[in-house]
């Protein structure tokens, strides 16, 4: 496994490669988990060489807390991708990526990064195209990988590849849980003990939505899903919605051959935690 940090480093590598060989890429904030390893593993499978990003992205985050306190562990997930057999791994600088200009790009997406977490999270989906966009430009891979657990920010990558006419397939990954059902996130090291007892309820309303979506309106589902959070002391609901998994706009009434995802977001303390589910 090669690791590198310059923009020029990587491209010469890539350049002087067999050109009939096929790049599957990971972008990735790092302190990986198993979620992000089952996304190399699928990635792994399906081309001849997988490259990794590992970059904490200072553009997607809208509050300056979040950024400091985003857990690093770069030793430790070197590790873990050399035992994936991961082949090449980019860990670029702020400066090597951004130069002097920490800045995101101003994008359309069609309205997708209006709702949910663009509601939330000011300028956040900007800053992640920014950062997928310079990132494919330097790896050019043939498929690049995204998990569903940002089901948002994955519709969002997919609208930016296609209005900008990037030659790359996304690919959507599964999202992985732990045990109990709560999705992998690289926040969940910041869960106090009994934060972490209490947020495998956000997969338990998740599965509620699921079973309650054929026989009740989109309307009751909510306000059941609802009432079931605020029973809790340690999680507190920022948004629960049911969109139609293209527009990602909120749903009002369920209509025939639409598909329609649930989405939550749930602070436990000072962490924020999102999930989705397929309803139909
Ligand atoms: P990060 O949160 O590190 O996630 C990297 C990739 O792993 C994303 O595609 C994310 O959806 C996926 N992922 C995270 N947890 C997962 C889980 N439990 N199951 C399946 N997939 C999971 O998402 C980002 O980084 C950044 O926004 C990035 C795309 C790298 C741009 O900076």
């Amino acid at each position: 496994m090669k690791v590198f940090k310059t923009v020029k480093s990587i491209q010469d590598h890539l350049l002087k490669m067999d050109k009939s060989k096929t790049i599957g890429f990971v972008p990735t904030m790092g302190a990986l988990h198993k979620g992000h390893l089952s996304i190399v593993k699928k990635a792994k499978a399906e081309n001849d060489l997988v490259v990794v990003s590992i970059f904490v992205n200072p553009t997607q985050f809208d509050k300056e807390e979040d950024l400091k306190k985003y857990p690093s562990s770069l030793e430790k997930d070197l590790e873990l991708l050399k035992a994936e057999d991961c082949d090449l791994v980019f860990t670029p600088t702020t400066s090597e990526v951004y130069s002097s200009q920490i800045k995101a790009i101003s994008f359309d997406f069609n309205g997708l990064d209006k709702v949910m977490e663009g509601a939330f999270r000011k300028g956040h989906f900007d800053g992640v195209g920014t950062i997928v966009k310079k990132l494919i430009e330097i790896v050019h891979p043939d498929k690049a990988y995204f998990g569903e657990k940002d089901f948002q920010q994955l519709q969002i990558i997919k609208k930016m590849v296609e209005n900008n006419q990037i030659s790359v397939q996304i690919i959507p990954c599964e999202i992985y849980r732990e045990k109990d059902g709560l999705a992998m996130s690289s926040r969940n090291i910041r869960l106090t003990k009994e934060q972490r007892q209490a947020a495998p309820l956000i997969y338990q309303t998740l599965l509620k939505a699921q079973k309650l979506f054929p026989k009740e309106d989109i309307p009751t589902v909510k306000h059941l899903i609802k009432l079931e959070l605020e029973k809790n002391n340690f999680l507190n609901l920022e948004y629960f919605e049911i969109a139609d998994i293209k527009t990602l706009k909120s749903a009002v009434n369920k209509k025939e051959n639409k598909k329609y995802r649930a989405f939550i977001a749930v602070f436990a303390g000072k962490v924020r935690l999102i999930d989705n589910i397929a309803l139909n």
